[in-house]
Order: C-alpha cells, then sequence, then structure tokens
C-alpha cells in the first residue's frame, strides 16, 4: 500500500503542508512556559515527519486557563515561543500552529486557584468544575474578542505558521455556540447566527492583528454528546458561517468536560470512530477539514482521506506513541510503528507520577517520548555484551534498544514466541493492538540486529558462555495459584483461559476483581458464558482510564455480571466458593468452574546464579520488585538499556 493520500501534500490558507498527518494540541505538563523540553517535544513530531504540529492550548486571559501549566499568552512568551517555532522549523517543511484558548466554565478553581472566577456565556456551572462562573456583559465579550485578536498577532510574533481556537470540547468558544449553555439574549445569544458571532468575531480580530494572510483554523466537536447539546447538522452550520468570516481549516473533535472519556477514547473505539462528524462538515465547506479520534493505523488514516471524508488526519496519543509515525509510512516501515492502545496510561492525567522531577506526558510503550532531553539512543562509547533471558515487554525493549546503542544483544525466549505476558493481555476484546506492539518491538529487534534464540531456556552455563558484560533477567511472572479447600469444582488460571489452553465452563466464577479479572469477564461475555467476579476489596481495579472502567462497567451491566466486591474466598464448593464478607459468610453458587485472576508473582530462576557474578545484571518488569512489566518494566529497561 502506498498511502499516497496521506504523503500528498496540502495546503492550509496559504500555508504549504507537506503530508496530511497532523499532530493535534496536547497538553505536555511541563513549566507553564515554552522551555527547551517542549522545544524537544514538539521538534522530535517535526522530524519524525508530522506536516502540521498544533501547540498545546495557550490561553488568552488567566480567567480562562484549565490546568496549573497552560501558558498565558503574552509578549513575554514570545521568546519561549520562537525557541519552540525555530526547533521545529528546523525540520525543513515542518510547520507548527498555536492553539489559541479559553476555557470558559470548564476553567477549573484549583487551576485558578488566585480567587479568579470562570467567565463564560451564561452563569451555569461547569459539570466537572461546580463553581459559579461570571455570565460575561456584552463589552466584556469583546474585549475578549479584541484578546483573541491580539493573541494571534504575538503567535505571528512567535514564529507560529499559523494557529487554531480551540472552540471545541465544551470551551468557552463551543460555549457560546450552544443554546444548551448560551441563554443570552444580546447579539452573542438566541439565532444560531448570534451564536456563531463570538467566533466568527474572533476569526476576523485575528486576522485583522495579525495579518490576512496568517492562517486561522478552528477545533469544534461535531457532537458534543450532551442533552440538547450540539449535533452535527448544526456544527456544520456554524462551521460554514466561519469559512465566510475567513476560516482556513477546520478540526472535528467530539465531546466536552462532561464526557472526556470520548475526547480521548479508550482502546474499544476503533481508528477513526469519529469520522463521520468531520465527512459531514466536509460536505459543507470548502475549507480543508481534519478529523481526529484514536487513528492508530495508517491504512485507515487513508482510507479516511481516499474516501473524501476528511483532508487531513489528527493522531493525538499515536504522535506520543510514536513521532517517527509519518517517516515509517513513508519509508514502507509500517511494522516498526508502535500503535497507541488507547490505554491513557502515561499520556493520562494519573500518569504523571512516573518521574516526579519531571512530569511530561508520555508513552507506555515509548518511554522515549516526553523525554526527548533526558532519554536518548546514542552510540555507545564501549559497545558491551548484553544478554536479555526473557522475550517479554521488558525484555523486547532493552534488547532493541541495547542494540540501537551499537551493543551486541542475545536474547533467549523459551516460548516460541515473544511477548510474554502480552500474549495474554492482547486476548481480550478491543486488545489486539497489542500484538501489534509485540509485531513492533520483534521487528525493532531485528532491524537493530539483536540475535534471538527462541524455544530456548537459558541457563547460568549458557550465559556465561556468551560472556556478557550485561545481564538483563526479565523472566516475568507466574500467576498465583492459592491452595483453597475445594470439594470438587475445577480450578483454572485466567491466563489458560484467555490464551486458549482451557476451555472456559459453561457458568464460570472469576476470582480476583484485578484489570485481568475484569477483561476475563469480557473476554467470557464474546464467548457467549455468562459469569461474575469475586474481589476482596471493596471495589474492582477498574483500568487504567475512566473510559475503560465506564466501558466495563456498562458491559457487566448490559450482561449480567455481577461483582462480588468485599468478598474474601474462605472455600470452593462443588458450584462454587463461600466467601467471608462484612454480614458473615456467603455461598456463591450454579458456577461450573472457578477461573483465577489473583495476580502474578515474580518469576526468576536465575536470580540466584548471578547474585555474586562479575556482571551487572538487572532484574526487571514483573521478574523483579517493582513488578509492572507494562507500568514499569519498559521503561526500566528503556533507561537502562540506553545507558549501559
Ligand atoms: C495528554 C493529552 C493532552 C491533551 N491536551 C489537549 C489540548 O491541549 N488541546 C486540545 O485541543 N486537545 C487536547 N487533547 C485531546 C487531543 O488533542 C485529541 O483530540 C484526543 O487525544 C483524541 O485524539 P487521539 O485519539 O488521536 O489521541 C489532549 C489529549 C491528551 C491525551
Amino acid at each position: 500500500m502506498k498511502y499516497s493520500h496521506l504523503l500528498e501534500p496540502g495546503k492550509i490558507g496559504n500555508v504549504a503542508v507537506r503530508n496530511r498527518m497532523v499532530m493535534p494540541g496536547m497538553v505536555t505538563n511541563t513549566t507553564g512556559h515554552s522551555n527547551p523540553d517542549e522545544a524537544a517535544w514538539y521538534a522530535a513530531r517535526a522530524k519524525g515527519g508530522f506536516g502540521l504540529v498544533i501547540s498545546e492550548y495557550n490561553c488568552v486571559t488567566m480567567e480562562g486557563i484549565a490546568y496549573p501549566g497552560e501558558v498565558l499568552i503574552s509578549e513575554e512568551e514570545i521568546p519561549g515561543y520562537r525557541l519552540v517555532t525555530s526547533a521545529v522549523h528546523e525540520t525543513e517543511g515542518a510547520k507548527i500552529f498555536m492553539q489559541i484558548h479559553h476555557a470558559g466554565r470548564q476553567s477549573f478553581g484549583f487551576t485558578l486557584g488566585t480567587g479568579l472566577v470562570g467567565e463564560a456565556p451564561s452563569a451555569i456551572p461547569c459539570t466537572n468544575a461546580r463553581q459559579l462562573v461570571h455570565e460575561m456583559s456584552t463589552d466584556e465579550v469583546w474585549t475578549l474578542i479584541d484578546k483573541f485578536g491580539r493573541a494571534g498577532k504575538i503567535a505571528r510574533d512567535g514564529g507560529f505558521d499559523g494557529c487554531e481556537l480551540h472552540f471545541g470540547h465544551g470551551y468557552l468558544g463551543a460555549e457560546f455556540m450552544s443554546s444548551y449553555i448560551n441563554k443570552r439574549t444580546d447579539e452573542f445569544g438566541g439565532t444560531l447566527e448570534n451564536r456563531a458571532r463570538f467566533a466568527c468575531e474572533c476569526i476576523k480580530a485575528i486576522k485583522k492583528y495579525a495579518g490576512e494572510d496568517f492562517p486561522v483554523i478552528c477545533r469544534v466537536s461535531g457532537d458534543e454528546l450532551v442533552p440538547e447539546g450540539r449535533r452535527v447538522g448544526e456544527t456544520g452550520m456554524i462551521c460554514m458561517l466561519m469559512e465566510e468570516a475567513g476560516l482556513d481549516g477546520l478540526n472535528v473533535s467530539i465531546g466536552t468536560y462532561a464526557n472526556l472519556t470520548e475526547t480521548s477514547a479508550p482502546g474499544f473505539r476503533p481508528a477513526g470512530f469519529n469520522l463521520d462528524a468531520a465527512y459531514e462538515i466536509k460536505k459543507v465547506v470548502n475549507i480543508p477539514v481534519m478529523s481526529v479520534g484514536r487513528y492508530n493505523d495508517p491504512s485507515v488514516a487513508e482510507l479516511a482521506i481516499t474516501q473524501g471524508k476528511c483532508d487531513y488526519v489528527l493522531m493525538g496519543r499515536q504522535s506520543i506513541a510514536d513521532p517517527e509515525f509519518p517517516n515509517k509510512v513513508a519509508s514502507n516501515r509500517c511494522e516498526e510503528i508502535i500503535p497507541c492502545i488507547g490505554c491513557s496510561t502515561r499520556c493520562g492525567a494519573n500518569a504523571f507520577d512516573m518521574h516526579p522531577d519531571h512530569p511530561g506526558v508520555s508513552c507506555t510503550f515509548n518511554p522515549f517520548s516526553g523525554y526527548e532531553n533526558y532519554l536518548q539512543i546514542k552510540p555507545a562509547e564501549q559497545p558491551k555484551n548484553v544478554v536479555v533471558v526473557g522475550g517479554g515487554f521488558a525484555g523486547m525493549e532493552a534488547a532493541w534498544v541495547a542494540a540501537a546503542c551499537g551493543h551486541k544483544v542475545t536474547l533467549f525466549e523459551k516460548a516460541d514466541r515473544l511477548g510474554g505476558q502480552a500474549n495474554v493481555a492482547m486476548m481480550p476484546p478491543y486488545k489486539s493492538d497489542i500484538a501489534r506492539v509485540i509485531a513492533a518491538y520483534t521487528a525493532l529487534c531485528h532491524k537493530y540486529g539483536v540475535e534471538i534464540h527462541m524455544n530456548t531456556e537459558a541457563d547460568k552455563n549458557s550465559i556465561l558462555e556468551l560472556n556478557p558484560d550485561v545481564l538483563f533477567l526479565t523472566t516475568g511472572g507466574i500467576p498465583i495459584a492459592p491452595n483453597f479447600e475445594n470439594e470438587g469444582i475445577p480450578v483454572v488460571q485466567s491466563w489458560d483461559v484467555l490464551q486458549g489452553k482451557v476451555v472456559a465452563g459453561e457458568h464460570p466464577l472469576i476470582i480476583g476483581g484485578g484489570l485481568v479479572g475484569l477483561e476475563t469477564a469480557e473476554y467470557l461475555i464474546s464467548q457467549l458464558r455468562p459469569t461474575d467476579i469475586v474481589e476482596m476489596n471493596e471495589d474492582c481495579s477498574w483500568g487504567s482510564s475512566e473510559g475503560e472502567r465506564l466501558h466495563l462497567q456498562k458491559e457487566f451491566k448490559a450482561h449480567d455480571v455481577t461483582c462480588y466486591t468485599g468478598h474474601k474466598v474462605k472455600r470452593f464448593t462443588m458450584d462454587g466458593a463461600v466467601c467471608e464478607n462484612k454480614d458473615g459468610e456467603a455461598a456463591l453458587s450454579g458456577y461450573d468452574q472457578i477461573i483465577l485472576a489473583l495476580g502474578s508473582r515474580p518469576y526468576n530462576p536465575l536470580g540466584e546464579d548471578f547474585a555474586d557474578a562479575d556482571i551487572k545484571v538487572h532484574v526487571i518488569g514483573d521478574a523483579g520488585q517493582k513488578g509492572g512489566a507494562f507500568r514499569y518494566g519498559i521503561d526500566d529497561a528503556a533507561w537502562l538499556a540506553a545507558n549501559l
């Protein structure tokens, strides 16, 4: 497949864009000023081939700031902006637009912390922020429009090639557009034309201050997915008015703060799930239209443009997972693309604790992302002999990174396939992108010349024969199998069910409400096997993101899966389990199989053999004390292997 549409140059206003792959605005969680880390972050995406990168949101007033790290647009910021824009422009042909923003009623009080009150078209608090907001007077609206205009000029002076108004996701511009939160009776409320006026006047103001030739695009939510919110037809009408006002392009997203789980959708949403909204809008305007939503596969992106449903494809989390996505597409190396699986584990707001001294956005499967100035693949001064035992994610990451730095790397895997526990993790519904990650890591191991021994259980002698300087023990974990008293019900491991090694019963009972247990239940739903879950804690562990939690809870409700939380198993019976709970004892019956999903314990059979060896030994991933191959193992592997 040639991806000729994705690679075709385009134009936004009169700015040439070298291809159709765009990185949308995404907060990087750095300091609140443009800085060398941000410059390196954006430059990496430009180098990686994105035709256009859009900055994270920058605010026009303090009242409109959405999170503490958001930059307030001012002339003092111009040197910082220039640092970022010139870093991007070092890559020939790369373009960068500034995202200009005001959070409206979605300004968070904790963010403001200054006694400032969020301002909005009408005094209706945000469903999340739950704070009183100030209804702007007509004069205040006109003053704010002027500030948007001046912000555009600052963007231009800062070296940006254009700007994007962030009028999507329920922020101020969207609030003016939507009658459910705009109850005004002046020229900014009421009719659709009046509700579009704020946006149209902002466009005109930017053109006035920054120049007619300075491209202005606008991010909108095609469908806001809230009661009485805008649907795609009405949004399209407003887009037509914005085009008349001089708009140069549209970025069609989805949702508001009331449903952020759709805005950055979890893995169960397929690539391009929001494309039809872009298409409906494209039908009514004559300016370029961009589509966003889980694009992680070049063929889906190519198809969207080939079908004429959009002109550009935005890749948010995919550009975090793999900044080199466009270059890999262009040079026919798609098998090396590290796909975004939509887990939001390290790019989500709850993920900034991995390296507290540098709490930037990153990716579980690409720890280099967001750490461009700190974690790099550089040719090793003294190439070493590296042995890796265990070809799961942590082992594969250590292997390819060390090999890419020029070390000689040998990897042993006792199974007939690489991936380790990822081979289990990829089996439940909507997790097949994990298989693509295994394939990408495998391709990277091959590319950098890792010598791989499959079906080979390494032992002390075979390792010593290789005379390694560095040894990575990444032998993973084994499932916990407690020895409960059992009156006769068959007991199996969730890993074996998920891997197709044992057939699930007609009505099994899952023990363990961690993610594996929950995803096993989802797998059983897809196998038409009704099930229930026993969890000793007061709640289950509902996955890596709010979106995943909501999805699983909805599925369980629809398929009558009961989670018996606060239930501690005492023994298994002929047809279920007796559990201890706050009321005493409960007998759960009517089942024909127990499926254990109680986590794993480290498996490190070679640790003792090398405890005193004159070799640098790293025990990481599930084999080590920290555990969590996905959360810690890959990250540890990258940092260690890049710094041998
Ligand atoms: C860490 C993170 C930060 C984000 N920050 C912004 C932002 O500053 N401005 C914006 O318009 N959207 C923001 N978004 C939304 C993304 O631009 C994008 O629309 C969303 O992630 C869906 O695209 P994807 O499925 O390709 O990731 C952010 C998303 C993430 C994951």
